[in-house]
């Protein structure tokens, strides 16, 4: 399983990479794996209605195997042979955000494998948007389960370059469609429960989808910092998108934050520790020593979103010790940022 070639694609778009999509369709169809693109984080596709398939992913990963898998179409018709009791809104929500990045819960059929749903009765469902992400679907066979294309517990890849660090040798191919636009995984929506109920948070937030269909619950275990209830997410409960360093989220007011900040840094550093800073761009010129990154600026939170696993992975490359981020607002998108950001930092937060 270590010792394979990983061949590494450039994929531009679907016309010129045509020959390179249809030979990972071949690829998946035969039971191997394949990282590619998605408008959220790169996926590591297997044929999802192939137990065997599906198996690969778990050990490229390192994944625990009782950790569900999210079964990617192209086409709302084919929800029918893997699921069971769609509920009304659940049409609505598709009709809006789907293709996106969004994920929703269902009755699984006999089609789907125990192996693919992590041994339950339900399967995640999504339709991504991205082109070159439909078209490795379509060439696939249609039903490609992917998780993000990372080892287990690393941050998930955004681009590439990520993937190829985590699994280079372990799969067949990637392909590389270029830095992803979001950043974030998709929303976790589950279908099965009433009022349906976010699993875990992304760009389809809270608020988008009560606009649709009315009352929407959150797993608190999902979001509440420190809480002891089990997820419903399987995969929520393990430490997740972790850096190698010691992450502390500092909060509270932004001037009193850049100068506890500025404080933990020089004495860790005078300690001969090598230290972090996640700013923004409104922050980043008031930081004295350390390796201060800017993560995005506050007037838009997407630009947050799509650097947060990257800095996190720079972060790992130089070797840092200690991590140092601000904290962000928690609505809207915030929800999905600080929710990662979070389970990064193992919920050390200090406030100020
Ligand atoms: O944006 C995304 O969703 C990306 C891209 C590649 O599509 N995929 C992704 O997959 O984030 P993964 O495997 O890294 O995360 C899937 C999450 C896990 O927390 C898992 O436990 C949960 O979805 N999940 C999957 N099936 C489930 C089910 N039937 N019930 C509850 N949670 C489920
Ligand atoms: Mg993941």
């Amino acid at each position: 399983m270590n010792h394979m070639r990983t061949r590494i694609e450039r994929v531009e778009n679907v016309q010129s990479g045509n020959d390179i999509i249809r030979e990972a369709g071949d690829i998946l169809r035969n039971g191997g794996l394949v990282a590619f693109p998605t408008e959220t984080v790169y996926g590591l596709g297997a044929d999802a209605l192939n137990a065997g398939a599906a198996q690969k992913i778990y050990a490229a990963k390192g994944r625990p195997s009782d950790n569900p898998l999210i079964v990617h179409i192209t086409e709302l018709e084919d929800l029918k042979k893997i699921t069971a009791d769609i509920p009304r809104e659940a049409f609505a929500i598709a009709d809006k955000y789907w293709p996106g990045p969004l994920t929703m819960i269902f009755e699984k059929t006999d089609a789907v494998p125990y192996g693919t749903t992590g041994g339950l009765d339900t399967v995640a469902v999504r339709m991504p948007s991205d082109e070159i992400a439909r078209a490795v679907i379509k060439a696939g066979g249609g039903y490609i389960a992917a998780p993000s294309a990372n080892t287990s517990g690393r941050p998930s890849p955004t681009t590439a370059g990520h993937v190829e660090e985590d699994l280079s040798g372990k799969i067949e191919m990637i392909i590389d469609g270029g830095p992803v636009d979001i950043g974030v995984e998709s929303t976790i929506l589950d279908m099965t429960v009433t009022p349906p109920m976010i699993l875990r948070p992304g760009a389809v937030t809270k608020e988008m989808l009560e606009e649709l269909i009315g009352r929407v619950d959150e797993d608190q275990a999902a979001f509440e910092p420190g809480s002891k209830a089990r997820p419903k997410a399987p995969g929520m409960k393990y430490r997740h998108y972790a850096p190698q360093a010691e992450l502390s989220i500092v909060e509270g007011d932004m001037d009193q934050v850049v100068d506890a900040i500025n404080k933990m840094a020089l004495e860790k550093t005078a300690e001969g520790f090598k230290v972090g800073i996640i700013g923004t761009r409104e922050t980043v010129g008031r930081y004295t020593c350390g390796d201060v990154k800017s993560i995005g600026t506050r007037e838009d939170e997407a630009t947050i979103a799509v650097h947060l696993y990257g800095i996190l992975r720079e972060f790992d490359q130089d070797r840092a010790d200690y991590i140092y981020s601000e904290s962000f607002a928690t609505d809207g998108m915030g929800s999905a940022i600080m929710n990662r950001l979070l389970k990064a930092a193992g919920h050390h937060v200090i406030k100020v």
